[in-house]
C-alpha cells in the first residue's frame, strides 16, 4: 500500500460521510432551498463566530469571493509573500479583480504590525490604497506554522484600526486552534471574513465555507455564482463537510502527533528538518548540495510506495493526514533515510 505524503487533500471520505451524502436531504442551492447546504452554513458560521456562511467549491473559490466582496478595482490587499492566495490561486485577485497585491514579508507566518502600518497610507493620487489584509493560518510554506494566537490577535486589531478589512485564509485553521487548544473562534470571530476547507485534514471530498457578516455573505454568494459555483443539489457533498466539522476535527491532534514523530525520525537520521515554531501537520526538509536533489529522492521514495513533493530543488513537504498512520510514518522515514544518502 502506497504511504502518500504529498497532502491533507488526498483523503478519502470517511464511511461515515458517504453514508451522509447517500442519505443527504437535498433542494436547489442557488434558490437557497438545500437544507444540508444552509446546515453546514449554520454550523460553520456558529463554530467561527460569524452570522452567516457560503459554502463554495475550494479553497481558491472561497478566497478569491473573499477578496472580489472586500476589494474593488484598482484597489489594494497586503499579502504575504509566502502565502497561498499570492503564490498558488493564478493570481486571482489581479486577473479577476482588478486587486493590487501589496506585498509583506510574513517569514514565520505573519507579516509585522509595522509593515501593515506603512501600507495603510494617506490617499494619494499615485497609490492603490490598501482595503484588506490577507492573513493565512497554518501557514503552508512557512513550515505548516500555527500562527501565534496573541501576535494574530495584536495584528488583526492594528490592521482594523488602520481602517482595513481582514480575510483569513483558514484552510488548515482547525490544525492551528487544535495546535494552540484553543477555541477556533480565536482565530476566526475578530476578522472580516475567513474561508476554511472541509477537503483538508477535515476530510470531506470536496468544499470550503466562507463566513462573515450576512452583507458580506451576501456580496460573496453574487461572486460566487459569477464564477460559476453556483451548485444545485449540493446537499450530497455539503453532508460530507457536517460530519468534517463535527467529527474529524479533534482527531488532527494525530496527524500533528505522526508529523512530530516523522520530524523526529528524519533529525535522528542526520537530515536538516526545518523547525517551527508551533507545528501540525506538515515537515519540510532542506537538502544540503551533498546530497541528491529533492526531485531524484522523491522519485527514488516514490518507487518504494513513499510518495511526497518537492516543493524546490533543495526542498521537500511530508503532509501526515488520516489516511497515514504511526506505521506508515515510521516506514515512510527509512525509506526517505535509506534513500536520501548521498548518491
Ligand atoms: C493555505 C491554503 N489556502 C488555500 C488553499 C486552496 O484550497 P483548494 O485546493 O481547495 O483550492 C490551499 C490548498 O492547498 C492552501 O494550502
Amino acid at each position: 500500500m502506497m504511504i502518500d505524503l504529498r497532502s491533507d487533500t488526498i483523503t478519502r471520505p470517511t464511511e461515515e460521510m458517504r453514508k451522509a451524502m447517500s442519505a443527504a436531504e437535498v433542494g436547489d442551492d442557488v434558490y437557497g432551498e438545500d437544507p444540508t447546504v444552509r446546515r453546514l452554513e449554520e454550523l460553520a458560521a456558529g463554530l467561527t463566530g460569524h452570522e452567516a456562511a457560503l459554502f463554495v467549491t475550494s479553497g481558491t473559490q472561497g478566497n478569491l469571493v473573499a477578496l472580489l466582496s472586500h476589494c474593488a478595482r484598482g484597489d489594494g490587499a497586503i499579502v504575504g509573500k509566502e502565502c497561498h492566495i499570492y503564490n498558488y490561486e493564478g493570481g486571482g485577485l489581479a486577473v479577476l479583480g482588478g486587486v493590487m497585491p501589496l506585498v509583506v514579508d510574513d517569514t514565520g507566518g505573519l507579516p509585522s504590525t509595522e509593515c501593515v502600518r506603512a501600507l495603510c497610507r494617506d490617499e494619494n493620487v499615485h497609490f492603490a490604497p490598501a482595503r484588506l489584509l490577507c492573513l493565512e493560518n497554518t501557514h503552508n510554506r512557512e513550515g505548516g506554522n500555527a500562527v501565534d494566537p496573541v501576535a494574530y490577535g495584536e495584528l488583526v486589531r492594528c490592521a482594523i484600526d488602520a481602517g482595513l478589512a481582514v480575510h483569513l485564509d483558514g484552510a488548515r485553521v482547525f490544525n492551528a486552534a487544535v495546535a494552540w487548544k484553543v477555541d477556533v473562534k480565536e482565530f476566526t470571530a475578530a476578522v472580516d471574513s475567513v474561508q476554511l476547507c472541509l477537503s483538508k485534514g477535515l476530510g470531506a471530498p470536496v468544499g470550503s465555507v466562507v463566513c462573515g457578516s450576512k452583507e458580506f455573505i451576501r456580496q460573496a454568494r453574487h461572486w460566487r455564482k459569477l464564477l460559476g459555483g453556483g451548485l444545485r443539489q449540493a446537499g450530497v457533498i455539503a453532508s460530507a463537510g457536517i460530519v468534517a466539522l463535527e467529527r474529524m476535527v479533534s482527531r488532527l491532534a494525530e496527524d500533528h502527533g505522526n508529523a512530530a514523530l516523522l520530524a523526529t525520525l528524519l533529525r535522528e537520521g542526520g537530515m536538516d528538518v526545518e523547525s517551527c515554531a508551533k507545528p501540525t501537520n506538515m515537515v519540510y526538509v532542506s537538502l544540503s548540495p551533498s546530497l541528491p536533489g529533492a526531485k531524484e529522492i522523491a522519485e527514488r521514495c516514490g518507487k518504494r510506495g513513499v510518495v511526497f513533493n518537492p516543493t524546490s530543488p533543495r526542498r521537500f513537504r511530508l503532509v501526515t493526514h488520516f489516511d497515514v498512520d504511526e506505521a506508515d510514518v515510521r516506514k515512510a522515514a527509512a525509506v526517505i533515510l535509506e534513500e536520501a544518502r548521498p548518491s
